[in-house]
């Protein structure tokens, strides 16, 4: 399939490097030569840093990203068949995106609980002067499927990674679990890394950090952490990351807030910000997440209503600073004493919303401990929060739902030792 500029690249951009690849040389050993190259043509650069990163999947709609060797341009194809024959791209009032380190493109005009087919396709793109460029021909990644959600079907899953702190030894042990437990979703719940001084970080440890396309076709979820803030590069996280579109003008100002329906299944998705107050002196007046969560409670109070979440038998949440310790001196976040425990601020907001729709399990992170408080009288919700980095305090979370019931699992990462398993009841 040829680009979708519906005019010839070759002629209309001049100089033309780089060999097409196919998607399986995207990341491997040089392939793709053809008889008539030179040999230092048989080397093409290889435009894409990762496979593509699957988000933000709706009933309607899907983000995808990748990463980048080299600045490029780029879209994506998608389509109800393997032959695709529809495109979408970042194109910004007129201009079609041309990045350093990530490409994205959100696919828009989707069916419910249907199965979509799509590839990436990044071309090379040089600027000496504004008519000077040179631009290759685009390279493919493969053809890769997904299912939108909607509250269709009878069984839905998920696994939970967190805290991995840019520990790729671990990073990859969780996304070795993940593919043989093949879940639906994938939760990366917060701390992803220590913190963000360049997009070389993001590239090794989010997108690419096993060389296998971990989350082209199971939709990668992220939930933000604390650290997930830090450095001067954390606010360019959401080129990897793609930030959900709000429907609601009220809520514009929230990018990674969502709350979708997959079958039985309702999951809903808060951000607890920073682990300190906004006045704490750490923060150089950087940070405003008071306003912040106070808008995502009332954003969660119009998600929990709609009629596919209040329908659901059952509903998750999952944030990344827990709102429950057994301890009642537990650090509540808001106080200039060390780092939150728990974000009590928040739980004060959010929990009575849990209470009123019938949140059933909070899955949070953060405590680097892993441990589980049943729903009790005052707090009807439970609470699983999974362990740290480092591999033998690693844990593993995962859940299926069905019609008759929710099974939720923890595990040890290092050696799949089972350290709990619970069940929910429908709800409705
Ligand atoms: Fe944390």
């Amino acid at each position: 399939m040829s680009n979708c500029q519906g005019f010839n690249r070759r002629a209309f951009f001049g100089s033309v490097v780089a060999a097409g690849l196919s998607g399986s040389a995207i990341l491997g050993a040089d392939s793709s030569a053809r008889a008539d190259e030179s040999p230092e043509q048989a080397q093409p650069e290889k435009f894409m840093a990762s496979y593509p990163l699957l988000q933000n999947v709706t009933e309607t709609s899907a983000s995808i990203s990748w990463a980048l060797n080299v600045p490029s341009t780029g879209w994506v194809e998608w389509g109800t068949t393997p032959e695709l024959g529809k495109f979408a791209r970042n194109s910004e009032f007129g201009l079609n995106p041309y990045e350093t380190d990530f490409l994205s493109a959100r696919i828009t005009g989707l069916a419910p609980n249907t199965k979509y087919y799509y590839r990436v396709a990044t071309s090379s793109f040089v600027y000496r002067t504004a008519y000077d460029k040179t631009a290759s021909e685009p390279q493919y990644s493969d053809v890769y499927s997904f299912e939108t959600t909607g509250p269709k079907g009878d069984i839905a899953s998920f696994a939970v990674m967190n805290d991995t702190h840019n520990t790729l030894a671990t990073i990859q042990a969780h996304i070795e679990r993940v593919e043989e437990l093949k879940p639906d979703f994938l939760f990366w719940n917060g701390d992803l890394c220590s913190d963000y001084m360049d997009a070389k970080r993001v590239k090794d440890n989010i997108a690419n950090p096993s060389n296998t396309p971990f989350a082209a076709e199971r939709p990668l979820v992220f939930v933000p952490g604390n650290h997930d803030r830090r450095g001067q590069w954390a606010r360019n996280l959401k080129k990897c990351l793609t930030t959900w579109r709000q429907d609601d003008p009220e809520f514009y100002d929230l990018g990674f807030n969502y709350a979708f329906r997959k079958g039985p299944l309702a999951a809903v998705v808060l951000d607890t910000g920073e682990d300190k107050p906004d006045w704490h002196p750490a923060w150089s007046e950087m940070a405003n997440y008071e306003p912040y969560r106070e808008l995502q409670a009332a954003w969660l109070a119009k998600a929990l209503a709609r009629p596919e979440i209040q329908s659901a038998p059952y509903l998750v949440a999952f944030c990344h600073i827990p709102l429950y310790d057994a301890n009642p001196n537990a650090n509540p976040g808001n106080i200039l004493d060390r780092w939150a425990s728990i974000q009590w601020p928040a739980r004060q907001m959010w929990g009575p919303l849990f209470e009123k729709y019938g949140v059933q399990l909070l899955v949070a992170a953060h405590q680097h401990r892993f441990s589980y408080a049943e729903a009790t009288a005052d707090r009807p919700w439970a609470q699983i929060v999974g362990g740290g980095p480092e591999m033998n305090n690693a844990y593993s979370i995962h859940a299926e739902a069905t019609q008759k019931k929710m099974t939720l699992t923890c595990e040890k990462l290092e050696d799949k030792s089972v350290a709990g398993t619970w069940t929910f009841k429908p709800r409705v």
